[in-house]
């Protein structure tokens, strides 16, 4: 750890009371009428989303007044901050909507333009994912390591999908008929966030996706990094949060898996 270390563990501290108080908030109104909106098609967001980032910024900035904020549903304030908190207070909305337990509250505290803190809370489960760089990825206070899996016939995937049916989608299908062929099994959960933690802890071996946003990513890039595993763009170059391209693997897989995916971007 750095100099940082003890004022890296406070802002974690913030992190992961703000992400609890906000994902209490979402289960406590988990299968109530909520308005929904459409941002797309299909892209919903409800009071849910809005209530739960209330808390989350109050929070914050309670603490931390003037903090950068670039938040889902309101965009990015006070950007001339050197610290950026990059909040998605309700990952999975679809699933929520749904009564599918699998969504999150994310939050991952970037400082001059590196992801140091990270939390993913899955409010349903009551599983807390947590990382400060340096420092390791722990799940409700256990260290966590990705899988040992070593072949891409053995390893159980994940990817998802974006709501527009743009390029993107068009080449994602491409690639899941191509790498459905290859591995023991592909999962389409709905929550990027927790597609990412669960690589991180080993429950899948292998994620990507295309055309998020960074706050579907920030906080899980810097967990799977903590918990040993490998991140890139589609092509193996570095992984950015602000890029459109996310692979991320326990390492081992690495490769393999880009050699499919590469024949298609
Ligand atoms: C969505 C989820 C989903 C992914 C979508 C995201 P939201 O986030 O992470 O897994 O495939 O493209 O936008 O809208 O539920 O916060
Ligand atoms: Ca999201
Ligand atoms: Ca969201």
């Amino acid at each position: 750890m750095n100099d940082f270390s003890n004022d890296l563990k406070y802002i974690l501290q913030v992190a992961i009371n703000s992400s609890k108080a906000a994902g209490d908030f979402v289960l406590k109104n988990m299968q109530k009428a909520t308005k929904i909106d459409f941002k797309g098609r299909v892209n919903m967001v409800t009071g849910v989303d809005k209530g739960s980032q209330e808390i989350i910024v109050s929070e914050i900035l309670k603490e931390f007044p003037g903090a950068g904020i670039l938040a889902e549903e309101s965009g990015e304030s006070n950007v001339e901050s050197d610290f950026k908190w990059i909040i998605d207070p309700l990952d999975g909305t679809t699933n929520f909507v749904h009564g599918f337990p699998c969504f999150a509250v994310s939050i991952a505290v970037e400082i001059n333009g590196r992801i140091k803190v990270a939390v993913v809370h899955d409010p349903y489960h009551q599983e807390t994912f947590y990382a400060i760089e340096g420092g390791g990825a722990y799940l409700n206070g256990s260290k966590i390591r990705v899988s040992q899996v070593n072949r891409l016939i053995n390893s159980l995937l994940a990817t998802g999908f974006p709501y527009e049916l743009n390029e993107y989608f068009y080449k994602n299908m491409e690639i899941f008929k191509a790498l459905y062929q290859k591995c023991q099994g592909i999962r389409r959960a709905g929550a990027a966030t927790i597609d990412m933690c669960y690589v991180a802890c080993g429950r899948f071996d292998g994620y990507w996706e295309f055309y998020l946003n960074p706050w579907d990513v920030a906080a899980g890039y810097l967990i799977v990094k903590e918990a040993g595993g490998k991140l890139s763009n589609a092509s193996g170059r570095e992984f950015s949060i602000y890029g459109h391209e996310y692979v991320a693997t326990n390492g081992l897989i690495h490769d393999e898996i880009l050699s499919v995916i590469k024949n298609f971007v």
